[in-house]
């Protein structure tokens, strides 16, 4: 059974309880998704052959230390650092190292940032100098299923309506949804009900009410769908390392659709079309 509680009265995360939030919910969200956005737009510059994880970790550190946030990552369940950042065959959770990027990886940045006790969750794909046809389309149809995703989310769809139109638009270009990470509420807490599945059936799931704030993260495979988590309990890697992409944004259910709390305000969210322009 699912039920709906204010999100005001709300420490702890409870199975099967979606908040619904106020205008101070959504007032709080814009703020620490603008943030998030404007670090991931900061290191655009920084992605370039050479740089290492590590770098790049520090940079969106000090962003957000000199920008008075706290990233929600450091120090979560045992992780150490600001950003999640996956290369090529990684799907998610990539752990900063000190080894520099190469020319043609693709690497996904994944940052969190608390801002007033909010949460502003967000990841997108990053291209390290020239890379590959096959690489393009991938991070192309990643970030089209994402914005099929959002398209989907308003009053009087469900949580399955947005499943199934990313996993519709990713199987026509013969790619495959990632079953294993799904999205998740967030607000005052990092990972909160409801769950957003990038797979799945018209009309199922949990209908969507104005006031829900979720993310949604479509993780997509140029091959099979399966993955494993690597010995350091973090990194998420394709089973048959063919590439993967990623991007997030953080949303919040309106009267009549939604609105994005983690655009990016220099237009740099999908590197493919920052490039062209
Ligand atoms: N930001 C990720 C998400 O989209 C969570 C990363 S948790 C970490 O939900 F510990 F791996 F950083
Ligand atoms: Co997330
Ligand atoms: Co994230």
């Amino acid at each position: 059974m699912v039920t709906f509680v204010e999100a005001s009265s709300r420490a702890k995360r409870s199975a099967g309880v979606i908040p619904v939030h106020g205008e101070e919910g959504f007032a709080g969200m814009r703020k620490a998704g603008r943030l998030a956005a404007e670090a991931l737009d900061m290191l655009v510059a920084h992605v370039e052959p050479g740089v290492t994880t590590l770098e790049l970790d520090r940079l969106a550190f000090e962003f957000a230390r000199d920008h008075g946030a706290i990233p929600a990552t450091l120090f979560y369940k045992g992780y150490r650092h600001s950003v999640c950042t996956s290369i090529n065959h990684v799907v998610c959770h990539g752990i900063p190292v000190d080894k520099g990027l190469r020319e043609g990886d693709i690497v996904n940045i994944d940052i969190t940032l608390i801002v007033d006790g909010w949460h502003g969750d967000t990841s997108r794909m990053y291209a390290v100098g020239e890379i590959s046809r096959k690489a393009e389309r991938l991070i192309e149809t990643t970030y089209e299923c994402l914005m099929r995703g959002i398209a989907a989310a308003r009053p009087g769809n469900t949580t399955g309506d947005i499943g199934a139109a990313i996993q519709r638009h990713a199987e026509a270009e013969r790619m495959n949804v990632v079953r294993d990470f799904v999205g998740h509420g967030l607000g005052q807490l990092f990972h909160d009900e409801p769950n957003i599945m990038h797979f799945g059936h018209p009309g199922t799931g949990v209908p969507l009410k104005p006031g829900m704030i979720f993310t949604i993260e479509p993780m997509i495979n140029l091959g099979r769908p399966d993955v494993k988590v690597l010995a350091d309990g973090w990194t998420a890697v394709t089973r048959d390392r063919t590439l993967s992409a990623q991007c997030e944004h953080s949303i919040g259910i309106t009267e009549t659709g939604c609105e994005v709390f983690t655009l990016s305000p220099a237009g740099l969210f999908n590197p493919l079309a920052a490039r062209a322009a």
